[in-house]
């Protein structure tokens, strides 16, 4: 799904030229159009934690059209989710809303209430998105020890969620208490900062299935990985903290988190087996390691020939140096091809030290 840019401009050029008898001139100027069209920036939204997790999400409802959000959940749930999972799935899913712990149970209720969508749908647009996020994630620090962290969310369905991306503010007692990038709809993180501590990032961990296993890890009260990262945004005390918690939990699929702190060093890649961690690799300054870059595959194995979106972004890294490296530079970096290519939905670029410069952006130009 996510080899993604070459073969999808393959697709798209063949079916304008048949489907719509194009010709090739017309094509490149829709093409060029693609290539216009501006980046942007997603809506900031207030969620307050104050408030019970039924109405939490009320606040979604002032930006976006609900029948636009019912057509987007119905087409990612029909897209994702193969047909006959879904029906053989559906009572299960009935099942799972007596599993689902607080406060995640209360705001998937209230989002199917405002949506006018069953809840079974609800939770199936949730662990839709949990499975099916490609990524790329950087941490790096500069010479002078400040931490920076990049992420590239990458999604097949890319046009509908570039509509659904908003940034979240999550508000306590009147306090941001830490914020995220998401999607309208659901209620886990995959981006995520908690100020002056550690921001964070998930990357999908391919894997055979998935939704099986998901489901059956659910049961045994494992954590979705993206709940994984709002609850330690929301409790981790520092980065260490944070480390520790994202590395043990039991969660539903394997995943990598990236974290990056605020002190020198605190910059991480943890590997996720669903049970505990399956490696560590931190940055090492001693021995000029200074950065680490996680894609969808494991760091010790070679990326694979159709999909290296790690060799490019190491490649603007070394390229940029370490006396370079800050958040603009580093948005230069998640912007090099393919490492942003097609799918590619955002770029959030931040550090937890300075957390008012946090910036994501929605990504029309990658291709
Ligand atoms: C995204 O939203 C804009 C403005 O609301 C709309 O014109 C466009 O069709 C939407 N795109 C998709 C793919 O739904
Ligand atoms: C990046 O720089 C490191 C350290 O100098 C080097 O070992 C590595 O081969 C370089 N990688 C690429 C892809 O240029």
């Amino acid at each position: 799904m996510c080899m993604g840019y070459r073969t999808r401009l393959k697709t798209e050029f063949y079916l304008l030229l048949t489907r719509y008898n194009m010709n090739i001139p017309a094509f490149i100027l829709l093409f060029l159009i693609g290539f216009c069209a501006s980046d942007f920036t997603p809506p900031v939204v207030n969620i307050s934690l104050d408030v019970l997790p039924e109405e939490r999400w009320l606040p979604l409802t002032n930006i976006f059209d609900i029948k636009y959000l019912q057509e987007a959940a119905t087409k990612i749930i029909d897209t994702t989710v193969p047909k006959w999972v879904h029906h053989a799935i559906a009572p299960i899913v009935e099942a799972l809303e007596n599993y689902i712990p607080q406060p995640y149970a209360g705001e998937i209720r209230g989002m199917a209430s405002y949506y006018g969508a069953g809840i079974s749908d609800v939770i199936l647009l949730n662990f839709a998105y949990e499975i099916t996020a490609f990524c790329a994630s950087v941490v790096a620090q500069d010479t002078k020890g400040h931490l920076y962290h990049g992420r590239n969310l990458d999604y097949p369905h890319v046009d509908i969620l570039k509509n659904l991306t908003i940034d979240i503010l999550f508000i306590k007692n009147g306090k941001v208490a830490y914020r995220g990038t998401s999607f309208a709809g659901y209620v886990g993180l995959w981006t995520g900062q908690s100020a002056n501590k550690f921001t964070v990032s998930g990357n999908e961990r391919p894997q055979g299935h998935w939704w099986e296993n998901a489901i059956a890890a659910f049961l045994m009260k494992s954590s979705p990985v993206s709940w994984l990262v709002r609850e330690t945004l929301e409790e981790a005390t520092d980065f260490q903290d944070a480390v520790m918690r994202l590395s043990k939990v039991p969660i539903i699929t394997d995943v990598y988190y990236i974290v990056a702190g605020v002190k020198p060093a605190e910059g991480v890649v943890v590997t996720r087996n669903r049970r505990g961690p399956a490696d560590i690799w931190p940055l090492d300054i001693q021995h000029g390691e200074w950065y680490r870059v996680e894609t969808n595959y494991d760091h010790w194995k070679p990326a694979p020939h159709g999909d290296d979106r790690r060799t490019p972004a190491i490649k603007a890294l070394n390229a940029t140096g370490q006396d370079n490296i800050n958040l603009d530079t580093l948005y230069q970096v998640m912007s090099v091809t393919p490492t942003c290519n097609g799918i590619t939905v955002y770029t959030t670029v931040m550090s937890a030290a300075t957390p008012e410069k946090y910036r994501t952006v929605v990504r029309e130009k990658c291709h």
